[in-house]
């Protein structure tokens, strides 16, 4: 069995019941909008925060998920899947999960209005039934990814980004939302404040790990189903050049930051810069920061009896760092 069966296994039957719940949730009068929530649906990407949501509520209960942990997670990825539609438009990147992205097929301007849709479906899920204290844990991570993405931004155009900030950086855009899908999954099943706390770190931990990785296949060639190389176009930051540009000689970083500004769409230059961020040992790098992140996570699991759960939920931990896509 393949390491996301065997993740999968103990909560097959709400990943199969979720599926279901969540294509409901995003229906609507609008038969554009019906067709587009369609070819989302049929594309799914590797639903990892729905499966954050269920394995910790049944480490954590013992095995009993309730209606609030499927809207839980459901809202979660409504949040996820509206964000994604977005990031292509900012991105401008015209692939996702292996198809053509929701701005590439239908414009900007309606990739704009679904990605807002999507948002407002998840939020009322949490209000029509009263999940306020769901609802509060979601609108943490809404507003900290917009952050995210516009400090983000903010930082591209100065090109004079710091570690930290990059930690900053990639905390609010992607751990807070892996964050929330284990501090709701753990609320929807006990009412220990505690306990919300410790796996909401846990989820943050694994988060970054998470981000690091997706910023280190950028710098390969692999099928990921998305663009790669796209990061240094767009003027985006990342580890593995933050780290070469502060361990280089002062003739390599003018000649980064000089590519990095005026030649990003230069293939060839690209290429070039790639190639010197691994002989600097970038890549190296923050492969180490992302172990560094996942011991700390696991360590944050130790204190729970052993359990299916406990199991599956420490083997996505090691998917997130040795995934392919
Ligand atoms: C992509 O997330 C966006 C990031 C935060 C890097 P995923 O890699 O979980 O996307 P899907 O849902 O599987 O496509
Ligand atoms: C992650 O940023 C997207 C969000 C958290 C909204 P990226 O721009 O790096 O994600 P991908 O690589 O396009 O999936
Ligand atoms: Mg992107
Ligand atoms: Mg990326």
């Amino acid at each position: 069995m393949n390491i996301t069966a065997q993740i999968k296994q103990p909560i097959q039957s709400e990943m199969e019941l979720f599926e279901k719940k969540f294509y409901e949730s995003m229906s609507s009068q609008v038969a554009l909008l019906n067709r587009i929530t369609y070819y989302i649906v049929n594309r799914k990407g590797k639903q990892m925060r729905p499966m954050f949501v269920f394995l910790t509520a049944k480490m954590l209960s013992g095995g009993t998920v309730n209606e609030r942990t499927y809207r839980g997670a459901s809202v979660i990825e409504l949040i996820h899947t509206a964000t994604l539609v977005h990031d292509d438009v900012v991105d401008d990147s015209n692939r996702r999960r292996g198809f053509f992205s929701i701005n590439a097929l239908w414009k900007n301007k309606i990739a704009v209005l679904v990605g807002d849709y999507l948002l407002s479906k998840g939020l009322l899920l949490s209000i029509d039934h009263g999940d306020f204290d769901l609802l509060r844990i979601i609108s943490v991570a809404v507003r900290e990814m917009s952050e995210g993405e516009l400090l983000q931004i903010e930082k591209a155009r100065r090109l004079d980004i710091v570690e930290s900030v990059y930690y900053d950086i990639i905390r609010k855009k992607t751990a807070t939302l892996i964050a929330s899908c284990c501090a709701l999954g753990a609320r929807s099943v006990v009412d220990n404040d505690d306990e919300v706390e410790n796996m909401r770190h846990f989820g943050e931990l694994i988060g970054m790990a998470f981000q690091i990785k997706d910023d280190l296949f950028d710098y390969t060639d692999d099928a990921i189903g998305k663009p790669t190389g796209i990061d240094i176009k767009e003027q985006k930051m990342t580890l593995p050049l933050i780290y070469t540009l502060n361990n280089c000689s002062k003739d390599e970083k003018s000649w980064l930051i000089n590519s990095i500004k005026n030649h990003n769409k230069d293939k060839k230059r690209i290429k070039e810069v790639i190639a010197l961020v691994k002989n600097k040992n970038g890549l190296a790098y923050a492969e180490q920061k992302m172990l560094d992140f996942q011991l700390q996570a696991l360590a944050l699991l130790e204190k729970y009896p052993d359990s299916d759960y406990k199991k599956a939920l420490i083997l996505m931990v090691n998917y997130v760092i040795e995934r392919k896509i």
